[in-house]
């Protein structure tokens, strides 16, 4: 039997819900609790669905203090839920059973991968001298990767690039992925005038066997300054501060002559060997016994690409050089094997 709803009902129905929540001690008692309050034919829902046999005054009444009611029990729910949680919790710590002494699981924070902490470090060194960084298109055209660099398709130079190659063109228009940062120097020639000072960072395909010091892919950096009275000193001066910079003084670097169709003369630059760090070891994977590690290529801009720019060859005279952002992060971080970098293994990346 229900009782008529009234506010006395409801003051009644208030203290036998609160005296029954405050003697549930468990999980299983407040759901009881609830079905028995809130639930579908719980007391309250019960008085709530009543109050249609009052007439309308003591039905706005006693309705706004039900449906009040209803929130407040809801509320204490919630509230005594919470206090047995803190309850159970406390009598655990005391029990001795949860250390709170346990070291909490520390969150792995990632890092920046080594290689690109590397490329940083090159282009903030080349920021420092005034140079611009610039991007280009990794796929790229047969005309700026080997053509214009001056390297036409019967070269014998075309084998220094084994190249991948994207379509079954021809000439000039064929497709590829870039093998070297250098047909940067000839858009951006086109597209501007001297002075030229910019370093362009990206990454470079070439279709070759790996080993320690070869991967099919790599990152360069190239370097082009093209400017009145640039010379082979200012070559020197810029590649020796920028080894310095990056490896500290203890590292000695050495340029020996070269050959690139696309400067002249042309060097390349190496750094002494790490490895054996000192005289040259035969067996050395990474230097293979001559004691010292090309890092780069360079060489004062070929004349024809200078007039081919537009530029009057007598005035403007330029340096490029292009680099093996790996090899020198190799160098940095004493990594034998060029291959680890992106063997994605995190025992190896965790160290940098
Ligand atoms: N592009 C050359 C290479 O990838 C390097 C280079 C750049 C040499 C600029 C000279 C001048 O091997």
């Amino acid at each position: 039997m229900v009782a008529t709803p009234s506010p006395q009902r409801v003051s009644e129905l208030e203290r036998e819900a609160r005296a029954a929540l405050a003697a549930s001690a468990d999980e299983a008692a407040l759901e009881r609790w609830r079905t028995a309050t809130l639930g579908r034919s719980g007391t309250l829902t019960q008085l709530l669905r009543s109050l249609g046999t009052l007439d309308a005054t003591a039905r706005r009444e006693v309705g706004a203090a039900a449906n009040t009611l209803k929130n407040a029990l809801e509320a204490a729910l919630e509230a005594r839920r919470e206090q047995l949680r803190a309850a159970a919790l406390a009598a655990d710590v005391h029990a001795g059973t949860l250390d709170v002494t346990l070291p909490g699981r520390p969150r792995r924070r990632g890092a920046l991968h080594p290689v690109t902490q590397t490329l940083r470090e090159i282009l903030a060194a080349f920021t420092r001298m005034g140079f611009d960084t610039v991007e280009g298109p990794e796929v790229e055209l047969d005309e700026y990767n080997f053509e214009r660099l001056r390297i036409p398709a019967d070269h014998p130079a075309r084998d220094m690039w084994d190249t991948f190659w994207l379509d079954e063109g021809e000439g000039a228009a064929r497709l590829l992925l870039r093998t070297h940062t250098s047909p940067m120097q000839i858009r951006y020639m086109d597209a501007h005038q001297p002075p030229i000072r910019i370093a362009v960072p990206g990454r470079c395909y070439r279709y070759e066997a790996t080993d320690a010091t070869h991967e099919w892919m790599m990152q360069q950096v190239e370097l082009l300054v093209v400017d009145e009275g640039v010379s082979m000193a200012d070559l020197k001066g810029t590649l020796q501060e920028f080894a310095r910079a990056l490896f500290g003084p203890e590292r000695r670097v050495m340029m020996r002559n070269s050959y690139f169709p696309f400067v002249e003369p042309g060097v390349e630059l190496a750094v002494d060997c790490f490895v054996c760090d000192g005289p040259p070891r035969p067996d050395c994977s990474v230097c293979r016994g001559s004691g010292w590690i090309e890092i780069m290529g360079a060489g004062m801009v070929h004349p024809e690409m200078i007039a081919r720019a537009g530029y009057d060859a007598q005035r403007y005279t330029g340096f490029a050089a292009g680099m093996g952002v790996e090899r020198i992060a190799m160098l940095k971080y004493g990594v034998d094997d060029i291959r680890h970098f992106y063997a994605n293994d995190l025992r190896f990346l965790r160290q940098f």
